[in-house]
């Protein structure tokens, strides 16, 4: 067979091979094998190097149609093989545009009201100046009880109705902490000044019924400086309850109390109307009491590492269940905790309505 006649066979057998592959690995193998480094066609282009004047002028052409003729059966072949996968791909995934949209997780879940209520606090406080602060949830003895001024034995502890754990060798018991005001002692022990931070979280105590949950949640408010007053602690109450309560003017009432790690205390309750479950705030006959507050008590400061006679605050601790339950209208505390999606969607907050100031708290 004439060096012609076997080009022209190694070229249908090419051709026919290229034509075969079935998707762009085949057809990739069969173009590395012929056009390749070390393919067939470019190894006869080489061997056009070695031959004589009167051999190039006819084998050459010939090889190169070669070339050319696998190198354009290739892009044809290309372009079959993308054709029909386009084809195939239109046909799976076919969308059938008379099905019903299926909401996401933007516009069916909800913000819990807690957290909901959480993220209003902390906007209006950080507004103010205050920074967060934050402490466990199982607490010592000293953390809970002895550094907040209440004595070994005193009735105060039994009135926390607290639950220990079982005690460890040395006899001393965590506890679940029964207020956030702990973490007051946990910031005064960090030695920086001015403190002026708010603490919301987790508390529990053992108590259940429409209005008492055994897991519940307050914040917790601390200033200490050397000018800390109680006429400030009054203004910056009674700018929170405005914000907070979104009205333009509250009637706050501050009446004697006792609390161990204040002197002196305070119980504030505020004027509202009720209309069934609603609450009007700023007007009306009626008083609510929502939170305790005072003067820190020199003991707690020294606990807390300062000198009464150099620096002096005030605190509060308020329930934030209880001022969502005050805001949003529910009358059920427990329903906060059963995690009935009915109750959520009705009550819930949708999660991009970020509270801000300036955008509205709870628009
Ligand atoms: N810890 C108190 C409670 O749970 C609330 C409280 C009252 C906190 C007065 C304070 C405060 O910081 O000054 O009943």
């Amino acid at each position: 067979m004439t060096e012609l006649a076997t080009l022209a066979d190694l070229e249908r057998d090419l051709i026919a091979r290229i034509e075969a592959a079935a998707d762009e690995a085949a057809l990739e193998d069969a173009r590395v094998s012929a056009l390749g480094k070390k393919g067939v066609v470019t190894e006869r282009l080489k061997s056009l190097g070695g031959m004589s004047d009167a051999e190039r002028r006819t084998l050459g052409p010939a090889i190169n149609g070669l070339k050319q003729a696998v190198g354009e059966a290739i892009e044809a072949r290309k372009a079959t093989l993308k054709a029909a996968a386009l084809t195939e791909r239109l046909a799976r995934e076919t969308v059938d545009v008379t099905l019903p949209v299926r909401p996401g997780p933007l516009a069916e879940g909800r913000i819990h009201p807690v957290s909901q209520v959480m993220d209003e606090l902390t906007a209006i406080f950080a507004d103010l100046g205050f920074a967060i602060a934050e402490g466990p949830d199982i607490e010592t003895d000293y953390y809970n009880f002895t550094a907040l001024n209440f004595p070994v034995g005193h009735p105060a502890r039994e009135m926390h109705d607290t639950f220990f754990f079982e005690p460890k060798a040395d006899g001393s018991r965590l506890l679940l902490r029964t207020h956030t005001s702990p973490v007051q002692i946990r910031t005064m022990e960090k030695g920086e000044l001015p403190i002026r931070v708010i603490c919301p979280g987790r508390t529990y105590r053992c108590d259940s019924d429409q209005t008492h949950t055994p897991m519940f949640h307050q914040v917790e408010g601390l200033v200490v400086d050397e000018s800390a007053t109680l006429g400030e602690l009054k203004w910056v109450l009674e700018e929170f309850c405005k914000a907070f309560f979104e009205v333009k003017r509250v009637d706050m009432r501050f009446r004697p109390s006792f609390f161990p790690f204040t002197e002196p205390s305070m119980e504030v309750d505020i004027r509202c109307r009720r209309m069934g479950n609603e609450v009007r705030f700023g007007e009306g006959d009626d008083w609510l009491e929502i939170l305790g507050c005072g003067m820190v008590h020199p003991n707690v400061l020294r606990n807390g590492g300062f000198d009464p006679d150099k620096v002096q605050g005030y605190a509060w601790g308020m329930g934030i269940d209880r001022i969502a339950m005050l805001k949003y209208g529910m009358s059920d505390l427990r329903a906060f905790f059963d995690a009935d999606v009915r109750w959520l969607n009705h009550y819930g907050f949708r999660p991009l309505d970020i509270p801000t100031l300036f955008g509205g708290l709870s628009a």
